[in-house]
């Protein structure tokens, strides 16, 4: 089989390198980690008629769409139009991501559990709910913005703040559209299922670190790490949120004629009640969450996501993953990083990877003489396995401090709260 991906950062070198176990792989755009288990097209991920075409000539049996970016401006439906099989759901259905006021509406029509919210296209308005409203408070950019969109408020005057900044454009169109949710306490989980919009397949539980500083400190980033699986996130809890969140979710999509086909991203509040809130869905792998849970899969990932493209009959089969392996990916960013991030700084990896480890590339590049650069924000990902997640946390950190490039930003305390939970030290 041979196999187009579509992105280039961190979570598309892990797509490429699980998919090359099974398939020829390539990558469009890619970077210099996709180059090495897969040839890299340098075809913009929103050149949908260059993708296409490329997809024709090189007789590419499906296509995998990494980022939200290109699902939600409709690459599987310009793609499906030319009988081109892609993983991934619609431009419609990409909305339960790309419109945070329409993921709630899915979820009234599924009664599913979420912080309760206001969507506002007035600033004047959303200033007056936030003053009549207890902090903390969360803003939240109503489109894409990379991540960045949602502003937890401790005061109602951070949340003002906040919520001018958006109509002022912070988040481009992204904020032409606010919600003002209110904050519930606990522990946050991604969660991440292969779906053909009725049967559904789960990935480990993962969680991923935010916050640009050690001790979750600093600005938000497109995320430092992650690690999985997270503990008290177990197989009874990913099932109670089959039952609750994902299937009402995905029976509410068909019924507003957006069926769901890719994979859908559970962003969940967990209450110290173990009640589950909806933060947010992504209609994508996370980026760094694909970075750990791809690790664990043995075998079956294009096999399963080729049947799920063909609308073939999908048998979601549990044991292709190794859900007992722990991952733990430590995100290496450049200087400057997520505001204004230095490029070009020569990257030198070891010769030889300590053993239970892997390098995910994300913003590198490689000159004609063999030199890694750095070419992006978040720059490598360090990936720890072991038979825990304290193991996997230690061979993540080995690794993260072994690679060298001036201006290198990592943090040393990905999975804290799980190394906590099992008492051991932090980092
Ligand atoms: N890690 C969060 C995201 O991929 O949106």
């Amino acid at each position: 089989m041979k196999i187009l991906v579509i992105g280039g950062g961190g979570r598309e070198h892990a797509l490429c390198w699980a998919l090359a176990k099974e398939a020829e792989v390539f990558c469009a755009p890619g970077n210099a980690g996709t180059a090495e288990v897969a040839t890299n097209l340098p075809i913009p991920q929103d050149d949908f008629p260059a993708i296409a075409d490329a997809v024709k000539e090189r007789g590419i049996d499906l296509v995998v769409v990494g980022p939200e970016a290109p699902l939600a401006a409709g690459i599987v439906d310009e793609l499906t139009a030319r009988d081109i099989r892609v993983f991934g759901p619609t431009k419609a259905a990409a909305q339960i991501e790309a419109s945070k006021a329409f993921a709630k509406r899915i979820m009234a029509r599924g009664t599913v559990s979420t912080p309760r919210s206001r969507t506002f296209t007035d600033e004047a308005e959303a200033l007056r709910y936030v003053a009549g409203h207890r902090e903390p408070l969360v803003v939240k950019a109503s489109g894409l913005a990379a991540g960045k969109g949602a502003i937890v408020c401790q005061t109602r005057r951070e949340a003002e703040v906040a919520v001018r900044e958006m109509f002022a454009g912070k988040f481009g169109d992204a904020g032409r559209e606010v919600l003002v949710e209110e904050y519930i306490e606990g522990e946050e989980v991604s969660l991440l299922f292969m779906t053909d919009g009725i049967k559904t397949c789960a990935f480990p539980s993962a969680q991923d670190y935010k916050r640009l500083g050690q001790g979750d400190t600093g600005p938000n980033t497109g995320g430092m790490g992650a690690y999985a699986p997270v503990s008290f996130a177990d197989e009874f809890m990913i099932e109670r949120a089959v039952t609750v969140i994902v299937r009402p979710v995905l029976v509410a999509l068909a019924d507003s004629g957006a069926p769901y086909r890719g994979v859908l991203y559970v962003g969940l509040m967990v209450t110290r009640d173990l009640e589950l809130y909806v933060l947010e869905f992504n209609c994508r792998f996370g980026d760094p969450e694909a970075q750990v849970v791809l690790p664990a899969v043995s075998t079956g990932l294009a096999e399963h996501m080729w049947r799920i493209a063909a609308g073939e009959d999908w048998r979601p089969v549990e044991p292709t993953f190794k859900a007992e392996r722990a991952v733990v990916a430590t995100v290496l960013a450049a200087r400057g990083y997520p505001e204004a991030p230095e490029k070009g700084a020569i990257i030198e990896l070891p010769d030889r990877l300590p053993e239970n480890t892997l390098v995910f590339h994300a913003g590198t590049r490689r000159d004609p003489d063999g030199t890694l650069r750095v070419a992006g924000g978040r720059v490598l990902n360090a990936v720890g396995m072991g038979p825990d997640v304290p193991k996997a946390a230690q061979a993540s950190r080995y690794l993260a401090d072994l690679i060298r490039f001036d201006g290198k930003t990592y943090r040393r305390d990905i999975a804290w709260r799980e190394l906590k939970r099992a008492g051991a030290p932090r980092g």
